[in-house]
């Protein structure tokens, strides 16, 4: 290993006034290609710190000629030389190697990155390779600034970030598509004397499974710390495959004690804006990069967004939008259906041209949990619905009547004896309060300017999938 301490790429590009043309470096990264003739070679190195690669130029006459050939598109390689201005256009500043040592090879025949322009359907079947594309580094990057910038909006606001459970035994949604979690053998399951399974023998005496949702145990913490949020993984069963949708997908839960509805969509849309603001201000290169290669609209879409007001509006009035609207829907549209994909983005795309904010939806379509309004048919409900997503957001004031919340437990058939505890909480200083989920894949789908949502994360869970 090179006596000198690495220096990141990025560091180098961004800095090398400062670092000053001379200075003795040492580079670490992945080969990405290597040209060159006799005498000279170029080698283009990238580390993942940034977008771009850095240059390095070798003097063949200065190496081993047997050294040389182990670095190929593909291969680790650690690189002593001397920063210089670059001559070539492209970059400002190369690397002029003295010291070239090679931590791993990669096999020209075998290494599947070898060219470059693979299709993203291809390099889903390699996702233990894809990141060291420019393409999911680019995503991966701008992935991780999200999540900090998503800390640090709730963090300068006061919020706290509550850990909900992984494991519950509630079903949250009552979605119903759940993924049971125990360690019976199935090979000889226990049976109760009426022949169902016997889950008072399972690790944690009752039936189990991965949470589809913190927010149940997010409004506990709410009614007791005021404002928290929650940011972790979540489980849906659901036997969907579209571009939207993963079994295993990161969720954000805000929760916030005397937030009304109106306070709940001012703040989603805040929310939503400052992490653009974010990326745009902290992921340019990267942005620019999926731009030119997948989504020549990316900024001016990100742009748009963040200086329009969202559209507020009714389930009812939309309803009305898409009945006059003469559109053909796969899904016939009448007031009660669930809105699909089709109608979500009519709305945004071709009839408000902006991010809609729909509320007060058909209880039927809707979870226990949300606040009833008089007309005994509509609950306080808000979903946020973005250009090319659809819904990225999720929401609602909470029911925190007892008896109303109680009733609507009784009337969908939930158990009680597993909503108990969530019941307390309106029996014991109950209060008004209201919080959403933003679904993390589909804003950096938004963000990124990707279609699919496998291309987000970087191993996805959907159906029959679960390799690497
Ligand atoms: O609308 P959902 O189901 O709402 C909830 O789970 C509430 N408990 C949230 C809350 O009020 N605290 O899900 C919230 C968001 C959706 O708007 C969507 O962005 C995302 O989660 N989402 C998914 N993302 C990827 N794959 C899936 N299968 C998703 N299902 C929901
Ligand atoms: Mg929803």
């Amino acid at each position: 290993m090179s006596e000198l301490k690495r220096t990141k790429i990025e560091h180098i590009l961004k800095n090398h006034s400062q670092l000053g043309i001379g200075k003795t470096l040492n580079i670490r990264g992945w080969v990405r290609t290597k040209r060159g003739n006799k005498n000279v070679v170029f080698i283009a190195v990238n580390d993942g710190s940034i977008i771009h690669s850095i240059q390095v130029v070798a003097d063949l006459a200065d190496f081993d000629e047997e050294l040389m050939k182990l670095v190929t598109t593909g291969s680790c390689i650690s690189v002593t030389g001397t920063l210089v201005e670059s001559p070539g256009s492209g970059q400002a500043v190369e690397i002029h190697a003295k010291e070239i040592e090679v931590y791993g090879t990669a096999d020209t025949e075998t290494y599947p990155l070898q060219k470059k322009g693979h299709t993203l359907e291809f390099l889903r079947e390699i996702a233990h390779l894809r990141p060291r594309t420019n393409t999911f580094g680019a995503v991966f990057r701008i992935r991780h600034h999200v999540a900090f910038a998503i800390h640090k909006y709730f963090n300068d606001r006061g919020f706290y970030y509550l850990h909900t459970p992984i494991i519950t035994g509630s079903d949250a949604e009552g979605a119903g598509a759940m993924f049971h979690v125990t360690t019976l053998d199935l090979n000889n399951i226990p049976k109760t004397e009426e022949g169902h399974v016997n889950f008072g023998e399972d690790f944690f005496g009752k039936s189990t499974n991965l949470t589809v949702s913190g927010q149940l145990e997010g409004e506990l913490g709410a009614m007791a710390l005021s404002e928290i949020y929650t940011f972790g993984p979540t489980f849906r069963a659901e036997n969907s495959n579209t571009p939207r949708h993963l079994a295993e997908f990161w969720m954000i839960e805000p929760e916030m004690a005397f937030y009304d509805i109106t306070d709940n969509m001012d703040l989603a849309e805040d929310f939503v804006k400052y992490i653009i603001r974010y990326v745009l201000d902290h992921c340019f290169d990267d942005l620019e990069f999926l731009q030119k290669m997948y989504d020549n609209e990316l900024i001016p879409r990100l742009n748009f967004v963040i200086e329009n007001k969202f559209e507020k509006l009714a389930y009812t009035e939309a309803i009305e939008i898409l009945t006059a609207s003469g559109q053909k829907f796969e899904f016939p549209v009448s007031w009660g259906i669930d809105l699909q994909a089709e109608h979500e983005r009519y709305l945004v795309e071709k009839h408000f041209k902006k991010p809609v904010i729909l509320t007060d939806y058909p209880k039927d379509i809707k979870a226990f949990y949300m606040k009833q309004n008089d007309d005994g048919k509509t609950v306080r409900a808000m979903d946020v619905l973005f250009p090319r997503i659809g819904e990225i957001i999720g929401g609602s004031q909470r029911e925190e009547s007892y008896e109303k919340l109680h009733s609507r437990i009784a009337e969908l058939g939930i158990p009680e004896k597993d909503m108990w505890w969530y019941l307390e909480t309106r029996k014991f200083g109950t209060a008004p309060h209201s919080g959403f989920g933003l679904g993390f894949e589909r804003m950096i789908l938004f963000l990124t300017g990707m279609a699919n949502i496998r291309d987000v994360i970087p191993f996805p869970r959907t159906p029959q999938n679960a390799e690497f």
